[in-house]
């Protein structure tokens, strides 16, 4: 008796004691509460200056947290195509640790170019292990600003020129990331279509042009890929700042499209306290008050959203409700992520992080070219291969701006190749040297151009087979962030080089890695043609596989190459269209950007958006839909047979374009609405199913401000690229 009394006595002080100590644990700290429980908890706990803190950085890449109550920072880092070293605390230099060699993963061109989702997936999750690792809160990247001109420094950072793809890319590769309790953070919002004064340059374009084009890939990351964080452009759109522009940030990703995550600025990006304040910036980021290149110890005191927000609060000017929504959504953030009890704990620089961007990397290999069926090179064919061209050797992971990476490995093209085929094979000779890499200067090569050319020239003449490797690289005015390129042409005198050996040797193969179309003058004379992009830690090894047969390529272009500059539709327009007039800038291309604008100006383009070879040949069947009538709320169910008609295994982007013929506005003459990329072995039928929403058909009307569908005729076809249309269905929407 006496002991059961004791232990009832002993379970019952058991039951306070665990009691008390949960009383006692806030809840902000307590991981089974709901986030939004937590997030007002520790909002309720903060002091007017340790919100504000946690408003603008505090280093170059990091934000205060709430030191008293355990609350982290925030640790930044890019993005988008591996997880930038670690630089000093004010400094954009490297800091000189030793832990921090990443894995490159391929750029986003590359990436979108596989037209695969789930590739996107895969990226998403093996570089947010890569920032989980790096114990990195915030991942900047990835980037969709739409391809727009070929001259754009930055457009291998994005994801092409197409809304729909950029959008259904996007979504997985912010999945992925996120699963890692690291944030991702989309970028730029909105239209920094280009680099050229980029700081300053204030676009204008029609309501249209921006909810059909250059909004759509955003909405997605926000609403279905269900971004933590996003990144405000530096460029100004009708007069504002993007980092501050109610439009844009207040309008319609607060309110249309509930984002609940923290509008991060670019570094530098803001201008104004009254605007950051007010026009739905939450986080101020940057190196100094007056711009991003400034070193040096910087007063982040004083930055806009730091002391001059401080005071406009104490004095009544600004009102805390405001910075209560920002600090909530900087709070929610954290509790997602650093503070989340489901945070795994990342991996870096592991195999499967270089299988995954092996893979990436093979599927976005784009063969624009193959005469005769010359490639593949099957290993053992020939006994002499000269490889020619600087990119065979150079890293072509530095540079860039932002994007460039410290990393773990790269295997150069010509690694890969001396691999593949034996080093007794293989005679390599550079052919052109482009010079160092800077970030604000063309420094050019000290070497004779002549007597470069003229060695490889030697080489090529007693080889079998020439591999050129060349395209443009990640200097200044070329694929480089704060600058655009200056032409379509080849630098570094390629084409000349391409011209000589030519003459020497009729076996070329041009390979080129590049984030942007380039012109082509000795097209018809080459053998084939591979656009590689820059493909990151494994770049040898997949172009080696593709060339050598061990990989069929599938990758299709994720933008349009046009024939020749002026074809472009931006740069069809002027001056003030591109790259614009005293900082005024107007797309006067509006809605007809890439294939867009080719169709409906019946302009043939070098290769089309979508386009790319394989190995073997697929044959389509007849495109059908479940009914011939829907209503506006509908969903459209779409088939057809395609067929892997050749002799080797291989995947075709099967693509599903739209169009309205008889629409009461102007529409593109086709739209792509779906894709599927289809693995089949050789001789192999399957049917490819696609479904969209009639609703998705629609266009943004001018007038009512919305979406509308109208009725009546839509036409469907199913298609290998934008130029190569296999059949075609027409429906009716009632
Ligand atoms: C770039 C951003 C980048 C940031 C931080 C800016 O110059 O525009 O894309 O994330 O720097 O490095």
């Amino acid at each position: 008796m006496r002991n059961t009394r004791i232990f009832c006595i002993s379970i019952f002080c058991l039951i306070l004691c665990l009691n008390s100590t949960r009383a006692q644990k806030p809840v902000y700290l307590n991981v089974d509460e709901s986030i939004e429980k937590r997030v007002e908890q520790a909002l309720s706990l903060l002091t007017l200056e340790e919100k504000v803190a946690m408003c603008h950085a505090q280093s170059k890449f990091s934000s205060k947290g709430v030191p008293r109550l355990g609350i982290p920072e925030i640790w930044t880092d890019d993005g988008p195509h591996g997880v930038r070293e670690e630089v000093y605390w004010d400094k954009w230099e490297g800091a000189g640790w030793t832990n921090d060699s990443c894995t490159a993963f391929p750029a986003l061109t590359c990436l979108s170019a596989s037209f695969n989702p789930t590739m996107a997936l895969e990226y998403g999750k093996a570089i947010g292990e890569e920032a989980r690792y790096r114990n990195k809160t915030v991942l900047l990247g990835p980037g969709v600003n739409i391809y727009r001109t070929p001259l754009n420094g930055r457009n291998f950072e994005y994801m092409g020129e197409d809304p729909y793809l950029s959008s259904r890319m996007v979504v997985p590769y912010i999945q992925g990331v996120q699963q890692n309790g690291v944030a991702a953070c989309v970028k730029h919002f909105a239209l920094n279509n280009q680099e050229i004064e980029r700081m300053s340059i204030n676009v204008k374009l029609s309501d249209r042009a921006l909810y059909e084009i250059y909004l759509p890939a955003f909405k997605a990351a926000v609403q279905e890929g269900k971004a933590w964080s996003i990144m405000g452009s530096y460029n100004k759109f009708r007069g504002e700042y993007c980092c501050h522009n109610d439009l844009l940030l207040n309008r319609i990703l607060k309110d249309e499209w509930k984002f609940d995550g923290v509008v991060i600025s670019d570094w530098g990006g803001v201008h104004n306290t009254d605007q950051a304040v007010k026009n739905g910036l939450d986080l101020e980021m940057g190196t100094s008050t007056n711009g991003l290149t400034t070193d040096g110890t910087t007063p982040y005191s004083e930055y806009y959203l730091a002391t001059p927000y401080l005071q406009g609060l104490k004095s009544g000017k600004y009102t805390e409700a405001l910075l209560n929504d920002k600090v909530r959504r900087i709070l929610r953030l954290i509790f997602r992520t650093t503070m989340s009890a489901n945070r795994p704990f990342g991996r870096f620089v592991s195999p499967e992080h270089s299988e995954t961007a092996r893979k990436i990397a093979e599927e976005g290999i784009v063969l624009l070219k193959n005469a005769k069926q010359f490639l593949p090179i099957i290993v053992g064919k020939y006994t002499k291969i000269a490889v020619i061209g600087e990119n065979a050797t150079r890293s072509l992971v530095i540079g860039g701006g932002s994007s460039s990476l410290k990393v773990a490995y790269e295997v150069s093209p010509l690694n890969g190749l001396i691999s593949k085929y034996g080093k007794n094979r293989i005679v390599y000779s550079k052919g052109y040297l482009s010079g160092d890499n800077d970030y604000k200067k063309v420094v050019s090569s000290k070497l004779n151009t002549d007597s470069l050319r003229n060695v490889a020239v030697d080489v090529a003449k007693n080889a079998d087979v020439v591999l050129f490797v060349g395209g443009l690289n990640k200097n200044h005015l070329q694929d480089s962030e704060g600058a655009d390129r200056k032409s379509m042409d080849l630098p570094f005198d390629q084409d000349e080089l391409i011209t000589a050996l030519l003459k020497v040797n009729k076996n070329v193969v041009v390979i080129l890695n590049t984030g942007n179309a380039v012109s082509m003058p000795w097209i018809n004379d080459v053998s084939a043609i591979v656009q590689s992009w820059y493909l990151g830690s494994e770049a040898g090894n997949a172009i080696a596989n593709v060339l050598s047969g061990e990989v069929n390529p599938s990758g299709k272009l994720p933008f349009s190459f046009p024939k020749k500059l002026e074809d472009n539709a931006a740069i069809a327009f002027g001056n003030i269209s591109y790259p614009g007039v005293d900082n005024n800038e107007e797309y006067k291309d509006d809605i007809l950007v890439g294939y867009r604008w080719f169709d409906t100006k019946k302009i043939k383009p070098l290769f089309p958006f979508g386009y790319g070879l394989s190995y073997t040949t697929f044959s389509y069947g007849k495109i059908t839909t479940d009914k011939r009538i829907y209503s506006s709320e509908d969903t459209i169910r779409i088939s057809f047979t395609l067929k892997n008609s050749g002799k080797i295994d291989g995947a075709e982007v099967a693509q599903l374009y739209v169009s309205q013929p008889n629409a009461s506005v102007l529409r593109p003459v086709k739209e792509l609405k779906a894709f599927k990329k289809v693995f089949l072995k050789a001789g192999e039928v399957q049917t490819v199913e696609m479904v969209i929403k009639a609703q998705d058909m629609a266009f943004y009307n001018e007038k009512t401000k919305s979406w509308t569908l109208e009725t009546g005729e839509f036409v469907m076809r199913n298609a290998s690229s934008a130029t190569d249309l296999k059949s075609s269905v027409s429906i009716q929407i009632k």
